[in-house]
Order: structure tokens, then C-alpha cells, then sequence
């Protein structure tokens, strides 16, 4: 029998904000499995903020989404038929499989595809806390931010699923640690759920003297640290209260990824308070991925890691979904449940 397979394809570049025009939902029978094939039927999809970066042409760090092709990204999933020694039927895995319903992989050819164990960690969990966004924080915190116990940690998206990881791995450091976050809801989950000290919510200012002031309270030592995935006004403000020899893990600029300018208001500052800032891309770091992952998965398993997730119901709400996560309509790891 004939499996079909609904896809969602980029089939023009944004200008500005995404809308769904720019996705075409295509349906297309699965082909038939070739020798060392495997069929995976994913389970969830990944909605990541990076994508929307991969939808313009130009040059950045990674290649451009191609137009007419499946949207990539994350997914986990079950092998439901596979013609490959190494994977049998019933393995969850975790994969780039892409915004599809059925992926078609050569498993020789699948450098990112892993077995998982959902024994004690939930299958969705892999593509948050114990995934890529987990290990974007493990990375930044511990191999740029470098935290000592006593300093001060500043993370903005903070109820996000990366924010909300460094903050909890930064309180086992024995920093005190500040987010910043959209909305009453969100700030009290920074603090209640995932054990922040303050969280500010940056909607309730909206000008830099405003920003710069939450922080001064919310940081009287000034801040040592700053895990940046934001840019703009909230950028601004943490170097004001910056302290000599701080450091800045520049992991995302999420203000700026629809086309806003972000300009920097005071880059001096770097070098009055002898900054470090430095950028990184997580897939640039593979050494680090089997250590983090260990730690990560024993967090989640133990109960200690907490996280939200915001589950988007069926491949078609996939553009909605996406569309919302770059104006802050989730709360924790975006992701689509496809069954
Ligand atoms: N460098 C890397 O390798 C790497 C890897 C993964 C992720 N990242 C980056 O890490 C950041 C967080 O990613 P994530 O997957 O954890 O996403 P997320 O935090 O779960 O979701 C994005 C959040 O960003 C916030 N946001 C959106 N627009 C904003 C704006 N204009 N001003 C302030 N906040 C805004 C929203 O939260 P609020 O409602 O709280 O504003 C939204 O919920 C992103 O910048 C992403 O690109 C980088």
C-alpha cells in the first residue's frame, strides 16, 4: 500500500515578517525503500528561530533553504520500516528529517541521525532541553560565559528553550541568576518553575533608562555574565550594567531576524570594561554535544531540569506556529505533534 507524505515546502523568501504564502503544503507518495534505506515516521517537528535566517539568501553561516523543497529542521520519530542493519523497526531516533510527516533516509548518510532512549526521557524532550537548543546552552554558558560561583547571570528569552536551560545550569554553578522574559506569565515560570532569582519582564520597559533601572535592582553587583539571544534595547542595557571582565555569549539576536535594525548604542563599552564577546554556532561544537547531552538527559530523567513546551497540533499549523515563535507566542520549545 502507498504511504502518503504531506510536506511543507518554502516556495518564496520572506521579506520582513514570514507569512504563510511563503509555504506551499505538498503531498506526494513515500518512494519505495532501497537497500540501506530507513523510513522514520516522525513523531514532532522542531520550530526553531534559526530557520528564519535560512529563509533569506546571502551569506551567512549556514546554506540558504532552497525554494520548492521540504522546510528542514529537527524531528524525532519512530523507524517504521528500515532495509539498514543499523536500525530496526521501533527505534525512536532523532533526526533532521525536516517539516514532513514521513522522512526517506540513507542510514549511512545520516551524520545527525541518533538513536534515543525514552525510557526515562520523553521522546520530544530531544529536540528541546536534551536536544539542540539544551546543548546551545550548555555550550555558551560553560565554554564562554565560564560562570563562578557568586556572579551574576543575565538571560534574555529566558522562558525559552534554550534561556530556561542556562538559567537552571547557571543556579547549579552557584551564580544568581537574572532572565528576562515577555509578560507576567512567562517572568513567573522564569522564577517559580525554572528557579531564576528575578526575571524581568522587558515589555514593562521599553526605553533604555527604564531597562537599564529593572536591572540595577535585579543586579546590584552588576552582571558578570550575559547569555544573549535577543539584541536591541536588551542588548543595550546589560552592557550598561556590565562589569570589568564580563562575558557575553552571543547565541542569538532574535529582535533582528525579521529585518528590524539592531544597532549597538554603546560598543565602547566593550572595551571600557574589557569585555569578551563571542558568537558561536552550536553544530560548531561537536566535542562538547556528548558531555552535554550526558548531563542534560540525567537533569531531565531526574526530574532537576525543568521545561516548557508548546505543542502545535498537526503539519498543518506548522507556518502559524513558526510565524508566533519569532514574535514570542510560545512558551518553551516549540514544536508540532504530528501523531
Ligand atoms: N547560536 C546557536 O547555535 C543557536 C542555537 C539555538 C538557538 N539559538 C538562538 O537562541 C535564541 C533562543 O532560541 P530558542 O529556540 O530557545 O527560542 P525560544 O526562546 O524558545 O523562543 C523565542 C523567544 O524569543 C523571544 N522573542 C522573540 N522576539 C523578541 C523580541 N523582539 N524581543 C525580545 N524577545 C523576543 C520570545 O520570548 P519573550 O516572549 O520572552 O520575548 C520568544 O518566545 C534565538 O535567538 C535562537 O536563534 C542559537
Amino acid at each position: 500500500m502507498t504511504t502518503m507524505n504531506k510536506q511543507w515546502h518554502l516556495v518564496s523568501r520572506p521579506s520582513g515578517e514570514p507569512t504563510p504564502d511563503n509555504f506551499k503544503l505538498v503531498e506526494a507518495p513515500v518512494p519505495e525503500l532501497q537497500d540501506g534505506q530507513v523510513l522514520v515516521r516522525n513523531h514532532f517537528m522542531s520550530l526553531d528561530p534559526y530557520m528564519r535566517g535560512r529563509m533569506n539568501e546571502g551569506k551567512s553561516y549556514a546554506q540558504p533553504q532552497p525554494l520548492n523543497a521540504v522546510m528542514q529542521g529537527g524531528t524525532v520519530g519512530e523507524v517504521v520500516a528500515s532495509k539498514s542493519a543499523a536500525y530496526q523497526v521501533g527505534d525512536k531516533v532523532v533526526s533532521g528529517g525536516g517539516w514532513q510527516q514521513y522522512q526517506l533516509a540513507d542510514a549511512q548518510a545520516q551524520a545527525m541521525m541518533r538513536k534515543v532512549d525514552t525510557t526515562h526521557v520523553p521522546l520530544s524532550a530531544y529536540l528541546g532541553a536534551v536536544g539542540m537548543p539544551g546543548v546551545t546552552a550548555w555550550v555558551g554558558l560553560m565554554t564562554i560565559i565560564e560562570p563562578k560561583a557568586g556572579e551574576t547571570v543575565v538571560v534574555s528569552a529566558a522562558s525559552g528553550a534554550v534561556g530556561a536551560v542556562v538559567g537552571q545550569l547557571a543556579k547549579a554553578q552557584g551564580c544568581r541568576v537574572v532572565g528576562l522574559a515577555g509578560g507576567p506569565d512567562k517572568c513567573k515560570a522564569v522564577t517559580d518553575e525554572f528557579g531564576f532569582d528575578a526575571c524581568i519582564d522587558y515589555r514593562q520597559h521599553p526605553d533604555l533608562k527604564s531597562l537599564s533601572a529593572a536591572l540595577k535592582e535585579a543586579c546590584p553587583k552588576g552582571i558578570d555574565g550575559y547569555f544573549e539571544n535577543v539584541g536591541g534595547l536588551i542588548l543595550d542595557a546589560v552592557m550598561h550594567r556590565a562589569n570589568a571582565f564580563s562575558r557575553i555569549a552571543m547565541c542569538g539576536m532574535i529582535a533582528g531576524y525579521n529585518g528590524q535594525p539592531i544597532p549597538m548604542a554603546a560598543p565602547q563599552l566593550i572595551l571600557v570594561n574589557r569585555m569578551k564577546v563571542q558568537g558561536f554556532i552550536v553544530s560548531e561544537h561537536m566535542q562538547h554535544w556528548p558531555q552535554a547531552l550526558k548531563e542534560l538527559g540525567m537533569g531531565v530523567a531526574s526530574g532537576k531540569l525543568k521545561y516548557r513546551e508548546t505543542v502545535a497540533m498537526g503539519i498543518e499549523a506548522a507556518p502559524q506556529a513558526f510565524i508566533g515563535l519569532l514574535k514570542g507566542k510560545n512558551f518553551g520549545k516549540q514544536l508540532v505533534k504530528l501523531i
